[in-house]
Formats: structure tokens, sequence, C-alpha cells
């Protein structure tokens, strides 16, 4: 019997590649070219799966194009480069990668949280420039972490992965501003107190932005919502670009109009806002909250997980949709 087609648009970990070639009838991305929308599609001709990572596209031009294309699995959590009312239309089942990611990307919530806080990344600049000559009583005094108040903005699996790392072992107050609240033994394991977008902006002493990009999430932190916050104040987003204006950010940062910030993703990344790059107060990491090798590996598993699954007929593990049912009787 002829083996289900699939494409692997990024390069991946040579055992998931040997365990997906047992299954399927596999092109790999070997290079881990970076393929426009038209290089995209042309690759995606004929097959039926695709395993993403959060970057290539899957909207209605791309549906159009790919008749035979039956599902998407990506790796990651994220799924915002996959438009999922177009999908369900299309009967093309997403998959994504939560859980595996949780604790790992929290882990770095946290690092980055006190890399900016205690400007880490900064003196350590300094010194490889050479320009360590003493100690000095005020020598790159940053923010305390511990007693201080800890905002949270998104509070899904990672965001209570954060807030229980800064009330249990570190401890901080911890608030959150969600779509909807916790129920109260959630909250309670936090630690945490719903409190309004204002309140969490104007009480924060660090901000971490967890929350999902969408089109409603778009710059959900610009120039007015910065000037809500402290001037003490740090800012962390390990979301997604797009969530927060990077360049009202550069402004606020130069400006001292808060103190510094933590990012890991950024609007139109790999590129990065040129203002940022000449800020002091900010620490820069590209996208790498979930990477550790365990984490990637799992998350990779997963995807492939979710493959094997569907095209055995068997339910998905980590649907986005709904359309498993009606393509599970195609397939
Ligand atoms: C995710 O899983 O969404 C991470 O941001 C990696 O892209």
């Amino acid at each position: 019997m002829n083996k289900p087609k699939i494409l692997v648009a990024r390069a991946i970990f040579p055992e998931i590649t040997a365990r997906l070639q047992q299954h399927f009838d596999v092109t790999s991305n070997l290079t881990d070219e970076l393929w426009s929308k038209p290089q995209f599609i042309a690759q995606l001709q004929g097959k039926q799966g695709v395993f993403t990572a959060a970057r290539e596209p899957i909207d209605a031009d791309v549906l159009a194009a790919c008749p035979d294309l039956k599902i998407c699995a990506s790796m990651a959590v994220g799924f915002n480069n996959f438009d999922i009312d177009a999908m369900t239309k299309a009967g093309v089942l997403a998959t994504n990668a939560p859980d595996v990611l949780t604790e790992t990307t929290a882990d770095f919530g946290f690092a980055l949280l006190m890399a900016t806080a205690r400007r880490i990344a900064e003196s350590e600049h300094y010194l490889r420039a050479g320009k360590w000559i003493q100690w000095s009583h005020d020598q790159f005094a940053g923010r305390d972490i511990h007693g201080c108040i800890l905002g949270i903005l998104g509070m899904g699996r990672i965001g209570q992965g954060i807030a229980k790392r800064g009330a249990h072992g570190f401890g901080m107050k911890v608030i959150y501003h969600n779509r909807s609240r916790l129920d109260t033994t959630l909250e309670a394991q936090c630690k945490a107190s719903y409190v309004s977008k204002q309140e969490l902006l104007e009480t924060a002493d660090h901000l971490v932005l967890v929350l999902p990009y969408s089109p409603a999430s778009h710059h959900t932190i610009g120039t007015a919502e910065l000037a809500l916050m402290k001037p003490t104040a740090t800012l962390i987003n390990i979301a997604r670009g797009g969530i927060v204006d990077d360049a009202a950010l550069a402004v606020a940062l130069r400006e001292k109009r808060i103190a510094a910030a933590g990012l890991d993703v950024y609007e139109g990344e790999p590129k990065v806002h040129p203002d940022l790059l000449t800020v002091p107060n900010v620490v820069l990491t590209p996208h790498i909250a979930s990477s550790t090798f365990p984490t990637r590996l799992a998350m990779a598993n997963l995807a492939a997980d979710n493959l094997i699954a569907f095209f055995s007929g068997k339910d998905p593990l980590t649907p986005i949709n709904n359309v498993q049912l009606a393509m599970k009787k195609e397939a």
C-alpha cells in the first residue's frame, strides 16, 4: 500500500524524520530553507499532510492551491500561522503541541525576567568589552524580584507556571488578567488574584506577557499601556511578536518610561526593530523560550504522533479544530 505523502516544512531532529519515514513518504526541508509562500505551495503539491513549526502559513490561498492536504501538524503551541476558520471550512485538520513545553517555557520566562530586572546581559556586555575597572556602590543596580508584584497577562498553562514560580519560589504577590478568570482552585494553586488590565499595568513591578496572538491581541501593549506602567517596572514578552508595539516600546525604554524589557519574540521576526538593538535596557533572545533538547524533541514527537494517529484512523492527540471525524472517514 502506498504510504501517505507528507512534507516536513522545517529541518527537524533526525530521529523524528526516521520515525515519520516508517509511516509516510516524507519530503524534508533538510537545509531549513525559509520558503516564500509560493515556494511552500509548490512543495506542498500532492502532499496529504504537513509538519510545520510556528511560521509556515496555512491560509485560504494555500488551502485552495493544495487540495490534497488533509492535516497540518505544528510542533508549536502557538498557531497564529494557521487560519483555523479557513482550515475548518476546507475540512483540513489542524493540530498543535500544547503541554509538553509548559514548564520549560515558564522556566525561560522567569530566567528572562531575572536577567532583565538584574541587568545580567547589559553588565556582561560591559565586562566583555573590558570596561570594568572597579566595583562601585550602584554599579548595574537593578530591581528586586523577591517580594515584588508579578503581573501576568494571559493566564493559560504557561502563565500559571510562571505564577507558581513567582509565588512559591520568590514570595511574589501575583496578579493577573485574562479573558476569563481562573477557577478558585487554580487561583489558589497559583496564589494569584484577578485584576483589571488597567490595574495590572499600573500595579505590576514585573509584567509578563503570555497571551496568544490574534488580530484582537495585536499591539495589546502600545504607547498608552506603557504610559500606565511604573517607571521602575520591567516588561517581558515570551508570547508572540505583534502583541507589543516594538517601536513604542523602544521609545519607552530610551526615555526610561519603564525600567527595562526582556523580549524573546518580535514583530516581523527574525527581523528586530532597529531601535531595540540600540537601547541598553532590553534583553533580546531569538525566540528560544521552549528550546531545550528534551522539550523540542517532545514537541516534534507530538506533531509526529498527531500525523501518525490521523492517518491510522485514530483520534489526533491535540486537535485545534473539529474536522477529524469527517477526515478519518476519507483518509
Ligand atoms: C510555540 O510553541 O508557540 C513557541 O513559540 C515556539 O514557536
